[in-house]
């Protein structure tokens, strides 16, 4: 196995679960030393268990400015300085237009966009120069699916982001680029159904809907973090990889 992140100190938000998760494990295998974020303590335990030692965990909300300053200042007393964040922590909320709540709205809103945007502001005096930070879209910014409105506009968000950021941040050589899946084998489906049944049925239905037939596992999305998060790819700004099974070309 390679080292490709040896004695880095990684940050990954939403890191107790699904991508996240397999991308703190992937990490960890691969030297970083991982922090991974959440709000559900259980969850953020569990997820230590999993990815093993040089791992720790720091509850908190990315939508509350107060937990980000105490999730980095946290890092920072433990582990130095950070040299690879995943802005990956978002939520995935579905209505109709004409039903879409200003409740739901604001929470799409405050946890994907406010979220990213302070995730990343706020952890500027604990960057490494030169590190690599990586937002997590989703093919919807740039293709119209109903019901994903408010969501596929939140993740045009991040896109957008990303430019503007690394613009901002070129003199200190710290790389911001975007990370856009298609649909993923994680357990996002059990937030928007209310079986694991129709959670199945939600994700085989997103496999369908891909040229690839099928959905991506959180493993192959995890490996494209790992490719951003590393010296491999030194010469990508701003830029996005799509892993999405072909949606948005075929
Ligand atoms: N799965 C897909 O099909 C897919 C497709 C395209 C893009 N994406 C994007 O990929 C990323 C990961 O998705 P996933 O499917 O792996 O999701 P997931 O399995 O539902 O995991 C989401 C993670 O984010 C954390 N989180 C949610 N709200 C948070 C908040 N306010 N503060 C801190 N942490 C929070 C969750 O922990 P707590 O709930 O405990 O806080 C959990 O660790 C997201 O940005 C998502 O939009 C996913």
């Amino acid at each position: 196995m390679t080292q490709k992140l040896k004695n880095k100190v990684a940050v990954v938000t939403g890191g107790s679960s699904g991508i996240g998760l397999a991308t703190a494990k992937l990490f960890a295998q691969q030297g970083a030393q991982v922090v991974i974020t959440g709000r559900n303590t259980t969850n953020l335990d569990n997820a230590i268990v999993e990815i093993g030692a040089n791992s720790l965990a720091i509850p908190g909300d990315v939508a509350n400015l107060a937990d980000l300053d105490r999730i980095y200042q946290t890092v920072s007393d433990k582990l130095g300085k950070i040299d690879v964040l995943i802005i990956n922590a978002a939520v995935y909320v579905l209505a109709p237009l004409a039903n879409f709540t200003e409740e739901q709205f604001d929470k799409l809103s405050d946890i994907n966009f406010k979220g990213t945007f302070f995730s990343v502001q706020k952890a500027l005096p604990y960057l490494n120069d030169g590190a690599s930070i990586v937002l997590t879209s989703s093919v919807v910014a740039e293709k119209g699916v109903p019901n994903h409105s408010a969501y596929a506009a939140t993740k045009a968000a991040v896109r957008s982001l990303a430019r503007s950021f690394s613009a901002e941040l070129l003199d200190r050589r710290i790389r911001v680029n975007v990370l856009t899946p298609g649909p993923v084998d994680t357990p996002v489906f059990e937030t928007i159904t209310s079986t694991k049944a129709e959670a199945e049925a939600a994700k085989a239905g997103m496999g369908n809907f891909t040229p690839a037939k099928r959905v991506a596992s959180a493993h192959e999305i995890a490996e494209a973090n790992l490719y951003l998060a590393s010296d491999d790819s030194a010469f990508m700004i701003g830029g996005e990889i799509l892993i999405d099974g072909g949606i948005r070309s075929l």
